[in-house]
C-alpha cells in the first residue's frame, strides 16, 4: 500500500561534473523500475544540474536543508521557494549532523517543516537517539520528545506529504546498522504516535524511512518489516552501483 521510498543523501560530496556523472549512472540503472520512489538529495550547488539529468525519469529531487523565511537578509541561507525553483520536491530537515554541528534544534526543525509544507515541499524529518541514550534505555522517550516538539502546532491537514526518517545517531556513517528488529520497534512506535496524535488514516499512509549504514545487503531485511517503508541512505548513495542495488532490493516481494 505504501510505496517504498529510497532517498540518497549525498551530504557534502560531488562537484558539478562528478554529480552529473553519478546521477546519470543512477538514472541508467533504475530507469525502468516501478513500485519504488527514488529521491536524490545532492548539495545545493548542483540541484539545477541534477534536475536536468533526471528529466524523463521518475527520479525526484530533494535538498539537504532549508531556511524557514521566504526571503530577506539571511546571508548563506536558502529558502523553500528557491528549492522549488530548482525543481525540488523533497527536503531533508533536522538531520543529526545538522543538530550536532550546526545547532539545529527541535524548534528550528518545526519552523523549517512548516515553511517547507507551506510551499509544497515534502519534508523528510529526521529523528534518532544517540548511543548513550539507547544504552540508557531512553530511545522511545527521545523519539517521543523529538516528534512532539518538531510537530508542535500542526493539524493533520497541515502535514500531508511529511516523511519521517528514523536515524539512530550511532548507526550513521559507522557501518553499524540497527537490526531490522531494533528499527521496526521504533518505526512501530512512530506510526502509533501519529495515530494517537493525528489520525489513523494519516499514520497508515505515512512513510517512515530507516537511515544509518544502509547497504544493498541489509536493506533486504529492513524492508521486510511492516513499518519500514524505505531508507535514507548516506555513504552508499554516492556510488551508483550500490545505490541502485539498494533501490532494487527495496522493492517489496522481490
Ligand atoms: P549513512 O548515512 O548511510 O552513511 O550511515 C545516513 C544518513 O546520514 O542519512
Amino acid at each position: 500500500m505504501r510505496k517504498p521510498l529510497i532517498a540518497g543523501n549525498w551530504k557534502m560530496h560531488k562537484t558539478i561534473n562528478e554529480a552529473i556523472a553519478l546521477a546519470t549512472n543512477i538514472k541508467k540503472e533504475v530507469a525502468n523500475l516501478r513500485n519504488v520512489e527514488v529521491v536524490l538529495c545532492p548539495p545545493f550547488t548542483v540541484l539545477s544540474h541534477i534536475y536536468n539529468v533526471i528529466q524523463e525519469s521518475d527520479i525526484k529531487l530533494g535538498a539537504q536543508d532549508v531556511f524557514w523565511e521566504k526571503e530577506g537578509a539571511y546571508t548563506g541561507e536558502i529558502s523553500p521557494i528557491m528549492l522549488k525553483d530548482c525543481g525540488c520536491e523533497y527536503v531533508i530537515i533536522g538531520h543529526s549532523e545538522r543538530r550536532q554541528y550546526f545547532s539545529e534544534t527541535d524548534q528550528t526543525i518545526n519552523k523549517k517543516i512548516k515553511a517547507a509544507l507551506e510551499i509544497g515541499l515534502n519534508p523528510i524529518c529526521c529523528v534518532g537517539e544517540t548511543l548513550e541514550e539507547r544504552e540508557a534505555g531512553k530511545t522511545i522517550e527521545v523519539i517521543n520528545k523529538q516528534l512532539k516538539q518538531c510537530l508542535i502546532n500542526f493539524k493533520v491537514e497541515d502535514i500531508l506529504g511529511l516523511v519521517i526518517a528514523y536515524e539512530p545517531v550511532w548507526a550513521i556513517g559507522t557501518g553499524k546498522n540497527a537490526t531490522a528488529q531494533q528499527a521496526e520497534e521504533v518505526h512501530k512506535f512512530i506510526r502509533n504516535w501519529f495515530k494517537e496524535n493525528f489520525s489513523t488514516s494519516f499514520s497508515e499512509s505515512l512513510r517512515i524511512l530507516y537511515g544509518g549504514s544502509v547497504k544493498p545487503t541489509n536493506i533486504k531485511e529492513l524492508i521486510k518489516e511492516e513499518d519500514i517503508d524505505g531508507a535514507l541512505v548516506g555513504g552508499a548513495s554516492i556510488d551508483a552501483i550500490s545505490f541502485s542495488q539498494i533501490i532494487k532490493n527495496a522493492i517489496k516481494n522481490v
